[in-house]
This record gives structure tokens, sequence and C-alpha cells, in this order.
């Protein structure tokens, strides 16, 4: 059977804490979409690792990890991470594998991230110029590279091919850097890349769940970030959810068990787009400072408001969610007052459904008021022992989705997560 975890928001839900917390649970840990856009925070013998493409479930010695075909690689990122993974003593040879049908992150996609993200102006999408979209963009027109093609001796021709044709898109954007360096990189990534376990993924998983083992999806991203259903144009470029696990690993829907959302106590959003319960004042600053809300990829600051239950339960809708885990209840530890978006005011009218395009017609949050915590809740380490309030805000957010939250993590560290269900 196949579970799914995956974030209901903007990302940055705390994915990767949740999954290396589950992942004991798990004999395979896949990641289905997205590349290193995504950036994964876990704490491992108290040092603090950032993982952007391999999955969180790497730690653990006897857990398989496999990047699936519906991911896009950077070997070089790729080649920093295996690096620093090894660094723990864990073997890569033994439980890092990837699927021949990965599509490769070449330099010149990031060029061209970077070039189509410059003449946006002001409409910018705010992408981490991973050069994720032109890649998935390649992928979509037919003309990628995949990691199997690595194996070809023809790949060299097929890069200087695809090179040209990129070339003459950038000089369309008149982008003038020198990419020379990033070239040289990547080809020497390249080779490392071709030491590791590069596998028919489809087969691979398949065969796992033929042996009765349990695979985690780790979903990058969020679910207000999907291609389709999120805020486009403000989205990245694959399916962030759960349908996504079928297309991006080759398992057929009726393994999928669990889908396991991730959401914040509050929300974040990093980069352009809409974002209705955005608090751009001191409120929204005490968010970000508490909760320490920078980008694990980019640095950038993340912009913070209030939890927002129309965008939570359209996601549990797109999803199928059967389990909720709350990130960063903690971070609210110091608010006397909580805002929840209980429904979006639209040209005057009260609405619960998220509108096709936020950004043209602006949904202004309609709030319900909860008290803050009654006491601190980080020290908390079992259900009783959280605040009072926490549970009446937890129960309204129960009620209104119709699907309930089980865990609520407390704190960065591994061990600050409580059962509640
Ligand atoms: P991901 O992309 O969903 O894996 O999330 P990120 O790692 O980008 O961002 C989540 C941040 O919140 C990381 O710095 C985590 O260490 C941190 N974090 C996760 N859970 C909690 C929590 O319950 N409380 C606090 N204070 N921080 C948390
Ligand atoms: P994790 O997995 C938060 C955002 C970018 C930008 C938009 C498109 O850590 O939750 P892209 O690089 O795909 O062209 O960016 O999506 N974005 C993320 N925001 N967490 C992420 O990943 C993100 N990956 C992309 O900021 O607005
Ligand atoms: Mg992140």
């Amino acid at each position: 059977m196949v579970d799914v975890l995956l974030g209901l928001q903007w990302g940055d839900e705390g994915k990767g804490k949740i999954v290396d917390f589950f992942a004991k649970d798990y004999d395979v840990v896949a990641r289905f979409q997205g590349g290193p856009n995504a950036g994964h925070t876990l704490y491992v013998q108290d040092k603090k690792v950032v993982l952007h493409q391999i999955p969180s479930g790497v730690f653990h010695p006897g857990i398989v990890n496999l990047i699936g075909n519906g991911v896009v690689l950077d070997p070089v990122t790729l080649k920093k991470e295996c690096d620093t993974v090894a660094s723990f003593g864990i073997d890569l040879k033994k439980n890092l594998f990837i699927s021949k049908r990965t599509h490769l992150i070449l330099p010149t996609h990031r060029a061209l991230d970077k070039a189509a993200e410059l003449s946006k102006g002001n409409q910018k999408i705010g992408s981490t110029l991973k050069g994720i979209g032109p890649t998935y963009m390649d992928k979509t027109g037919r003309n990628g590279l995949r990691v199997g093609d690595l194996l070809d001796k023809n790949f060299t021709t097929q890069y200087i091919k695809l090179r040209l044709k990129h070339q003459r898109l950038l000089d369309n954007y008149n982008f003038q850097e020198d990419i020379t360096a990033w070239e040289e990189e990547f080809f020497e990534a390249l080779e490392f890349l071709k030491q590791l376990n590069i596998v028919n993924g489809e087969y691979f998983i398949n065969e796992q769940l033929k042996a009765g083992k349990r695979i985690l999806a780790e979903g990058a991203q969020g679910s207000m970030l999907d291609i389709d259903f999120g805020t486009f144009p403000y989205v990245t470029s694959s399916n962030t959810i759960s349908a996504g696990v079928c297309n991006g690993l080759g398992v057929a829907p009726q393994h999928i068990r669990d889908v396991i959302g991730v959401t914040k106590a509050y929300c974040t959003r990093v980069g352009g787009g809409p974002f209705p319960t955005e608090l751009d004042n001191e409120t929204g600053e005490e968010l970000r400072k508490i909760g320490n809300e920078f980008g694990a990829t980019t640095g950038r600051p993340r912009r913070c408001g209030w939890i927002d239950l129309v965008a939570l339960n359209f996601a549990c809708m797109i999803n199928g969610v059967t389990k909720i885990v709350m990130t960063k209840a903690d971070v609210l530890d110091a608010f006397k007052e909580l805002d929840v978006c209980a429904a979006y005011k639209v040209n005057g009218i009260e609405t619960k459904e998220v509108p096709f395009q936020m950004d043209r017609e602006k949904p202004e949050p309609v709030y319900r008021q909860f008290a803050g915590w009654d006491t601190p809740s980080s020290k908390a380490t079992k259900a009783d022992e959280l605040p009072a309030t926490m549970k009446t805000y937890v129960d309204f957010i129960n009620k209104y989705l119709g699907v309930d939250i089980h865990y609520i993590s407390n704190g960065p560290g591994r061990e600050q997560i409580i059962k509640v269900k």
C-alpha cells in the first residue's frame, strides 16, 4: 500500500520533519514530483539538514528512497546533497534509487527560468529559479533529456541539440550571462549521477508493492501551488496533489490508502500571487519572526497570515485527505487572539468556495475569532498537556473540514510532535 504525505497550503508546511517522523513505519519513501525548488528541513543528530531532491526518509538506514519519474532532477544539487547525507554515514548505494524516466534539469533550463522571470517584470511568479518550469516545459514539449539517456552513447549529441534550441530562446530574451561554469559542474555531476542506482522506477515500486512493502509518497510544494488547482499562474509546474502520485511513480490509484495532509496552524506563502489571509502588518511580522519564516531554499522572507479554512477545505477535497497533521502550533503561543478564515467575501457575497481566479476576484477573508493558547504549548509532550484553548481551535477546524487533525507538531525538533487522535 501507498500512503501519501503532502502540503495543503503554499508549501513549507513542515513536510520534511513529518516524513522523517513517520518514516519508521515505512519501507520505502518516494518523491513523485517537483525538484530542487523544494527545501525540506529535518534535524539529524541535532544538526539541521535541508533536503531538496532526496526523499526525507534517507536518514533511516533500513529505508529505501526513490526519486520517481515525476521529479525533475538537477545533478549538481543532487551531488551536493549526496555529499551531505554521506557525511552522516549513510550509504547511498544501499538506500537511494533514481528512476530512468526522471527528467534532467540542464544549466540552460536554469538560465531560461531566470530570463523568463526577468521578462515578467512586476508580474513575476517569484520562482526559485532552479529551472523547474522550463524543464517541465521540455517534458510536455517532448524535448527533455532523462536520467536513462545518460546511459546512451548519444547523450552528448542529444545535449548539444537541446542546448542549441535553448540558446535561441535565450538570445530572444537577450540573456547575456556566461553559463560555462554551470556547464562544467553539470558534466562533473553527471559522472557522479551515473554511479548511483538508476532503475526502472515503475517496476521497482511495483515490485516493492507486490512484496507487501509499505510506501510513503512525499509531496513537495503545496496543494495551492498545484499546476491545475493552485492559484494559477502563481504556481509551480507539476501536480503537487495526491493524483500526482500515480503518474509521478507509476502506481495505480487502488494502491493508495491514507492521504496525510500537512498544514501550519497559520499560513505562509513565499513568492508572488494571491494570499487572502496575508497580514501585511505587525502581526504578520511577528509570525515571521517567531516562526522563523524564511525560505529553506532561497532564504526569502515568507509572507505570513492566519489559517485559511476555505483554501484548506478545497485542498482536502482535491486530495482526498484522510488525516491532518498541524505543524508550528507553538508559534501561536505568543498571540492573545487568533483569527481563522471561515469564508470569503467576493463582490460582497459570502462564499466557502475558492474562486476561479483569486487574482481578479480578490476574496476578502471572513474571520472567526478564537482565544490564544492559555498556556505555552512547546513544552507539551502529551495531548492532555496541550492548552485547552488549542483544543477549541482544533475542534473547530476538524468540524469545518470534516477531516481530523491526528498529530500536532509543537516545535522543530524530531520529538516535538503529539498524537491527538
Ligand atoms: P517543508 O518544505 O514543508 O518540508 O517545510 P520547510 O522545511 O521548508 O519549513 C518548515 C520550517 O518549520 C523548518 O524550518 C522546520 O524546522 C520548522 N518546523 C517544522 N515543524 C515545526 C513546528 O512544529 N514548530 C516550529 N517552531 N518549527 C517547525
Ligand atoms: P517545499 O517543497 C514554498 C513557489 C515559489 C514560486 C512558485 C513557483 O519546500 O514546500 P518554481 O521554483 O516552481 O518556479 O516556483 O512556487 N515554491 C515554493 N514555495 N515551498 C516550496 O517547496 C516551493 N517550491 C516552489 O516561491 O512562488
Ligand atoms: Mg520548504
